[in-house]
């Protein structure tokens, strides 16, 4: 058996976990929209179309914010088409994903959905083919209270009250060449400072997003984000990282390792924001946003074969497996252990298109990953504990050395309650772990929560949901304040203190 050393102390503090970590994304892409969290006419769904089978779902992964309405749909994306009576609305060609956009579904009916959902919305501008004036409109519309030409139209459209929305993406992953109106680091740069500017003009009480790069592989990343921030500091709080990775070739080491490169990503963007706020003598720290991360490749296949200029069609439908959950979890743990700068991140996407939550005309069903979300979205809150981890360690291709165990401590002061996240990344061999927890008297194990499978290929569907799924586990004992563990390979565990 592998042996692990967690070491705690109460007053080592990375930071607060900002809820919105645990956002999540609805993009205007294959079903998830449409037959995704909006199905009018269907059984399932409540008057407004709203599917309330995925909505339920929904709840239960507690997603405080979603971003709307892309991703690369959002940078040909006009606004106005996607709001009033839903007969007048018209159907345009959607040149991102080659699709008939219908706009039966708009920004109304998300800022709805949204409450729902307990969530609050995240909207994206269009910075590709449109700019700062048709944002600081969409921006009137949204948050003024009236009065006015856009705000009128909203309170015409049935919407007296503003939606009030408080983060704005400036475009989406404006570096990238397979984006309607992609631009030269310079070039958005300066369209991200005037949009910025006019909106916060506008509204003050908003934030902004600016794009970093669409991945770390892009040719100019670190030049990119370099640049855009020296051009647009001042209007920008956030600055947004891409990535998402996959196991291609097979590898599980390798595929498992991928959590110590978005690690270094973050670490690499963090590097450049104070570069810049260094540079400028500024006293403002720029945060990060990780709007887009998560899984994907299962589905590139297939999707070479879809048929240009269809609506809503099976598209990015990843069907993920255990080993993808494992992932996840890493994913998360490295979100969480990096709380004092990434205040937003946003799993890509929530509802059908690479997403923890499938649906069919028959029902809605929970994909693997959909646990390691929920448990850390559950019980992830509070303040990040900066540990050391002492564990095994093994060498992979892209990332170099890798531990075996990925974890995180979050402690809830307030609930006094501890969460231990870990992930035993060993294929063969379980890990024991200790931690010396005598500065948490009184705390005892409540819960050690865990996900595994002996086939690192099982997948849910609908027929079979819960192939995957959590269990309880008993290996976990709190012995005058000596934790021991055992964590069986390939796991991912939760192990819930509290008094
Ligand atoms: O999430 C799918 C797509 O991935 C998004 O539209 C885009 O922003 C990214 O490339």
């Amino acid at each position: 058996m592998k042996k692990a050393e967690i070491m705690i102390d109460q007053h080592f503090l990375t930071g607060d976990v900002d809820k919105r970590i645990f956002g999540s994304f609805i993009e205007h892409l294959g079903r998830a929209v449409y037959g995704g969290i909006y199905q009018e006419g269907s059984l399932l769904s409540d008057e407004q179309g709203f599917r309330k089978d995925t909505l339920k779902l929904v709840r239960e992964l507690n997603v405080p914010i979603v971003r709307y309405p892309g991703g690369n749909f959002v940078s040909g994306f006009q606004w106005e088409d996607s709001v009033g009576p839903k007969s007048q609305r018209p159907a345009r060609t959607e040149l991102a994903w080659q699709v008939v956009e219908t706009n039966q579904f708009g920004l109304n009916e998300f800022a709805d959905w949204a409450k729902q959902a307990g969530s609050e919305v995240m909207m994206a501008v269009n910075l590709g083919t449109r700019g700062p004036a048709d944002a600081k409109n969409l921006l009137e519309y949204c948050n003024f209270e009236g009065g006015t030409y856009y705000s009128d139209l909203r309170k015409a459209h049935g919407y007296d009250k503003p939606h009030n929305i408080k983060l704005w993406c400036l475009g989406n992953e404006m570096d990238g060449p397979w984006q309607m109106g992609h631009k030269t680091a310079v070039e958005y740069g300066r369209i991200a400072s005037e949009t910025g500017r006019m909106m916060k003009w506008l509204d003050p009480t908003i934030e902004t997003v600016a794009c970093g790069s669409s991945s770390l592989t892009m040719p100019t990343f670190g030049e990119w984000e370099y640049t855009v921030l020296n051009e647009a500091y001042e209007e920008v709080d956030y600055l947004s990282l891409h990535q998402y990775y996959s196991n291609e070739e097979h590898n599980t080491r390798e595929f498992l390792g991928s959590s110590k490169g978005m690690d270094d990503f973050i670490s690499g963007v963090v590097a450049i924001c104070d570069a810049v706020k260094a540079r400028k003598h500024h006293k403002k720290s720029i945060n990060l946003s990780f709007d887009e991360w998560n899984v994907w490749y299962h589905s590139k296949e297939q999707d070479k074969k879809l048929v240009p200029w269809t609506q809503a069609p099976h598209q990015l439908e990843d069907v993920y497996n255990f080993e993808d959950a494992l992932l996840v979890g890493s994913m998360l743990i490295t979100l969480l252990r990096h709380a004092d700068r990434v205040k937003i991140a946003c799993m890509a996407q929530l509802v059908n298109v690479i997403a923890p939550i499938m649906t069919s005309d028959t029902g809605a069903w929970k994909q693997t990953i959909f646990y390691p979300f929920m448990h850390a979205s559950a019980y992830g809150r509070g303040t990040v504990l900066n540990t050391l981890v002492k564990a095994p360690v093994y060498d992979t291709r892209q990332y170099g050395e890798v531990s075996e165990l990925d974890s995180v401590c979050v402690w809830d002061q307030e609930h006094e309650t501890l969460t231990i996240f870990a992930v035993n990344k060993n294929l063969e061999e379980d890990m024991e772990v200790q931690c010396d927890l005598r500065q948490f008297a009184g705390y005892q194990v409540k819960e050690h929560l865990v996900l595994t499978h002996e086939d690192l290929e099982a997948v849910n569907t609908e027929t079979a949901p819960d192939t995957v799924a959590p269990s309880v586990s008993n290996a976990t004992k709190l012995d005058q304040g000596h934790l021991e563990t055992v964590l069986g390979k390939h796991s991912w565990n939760v192990i819930r203190l509290g008094k």
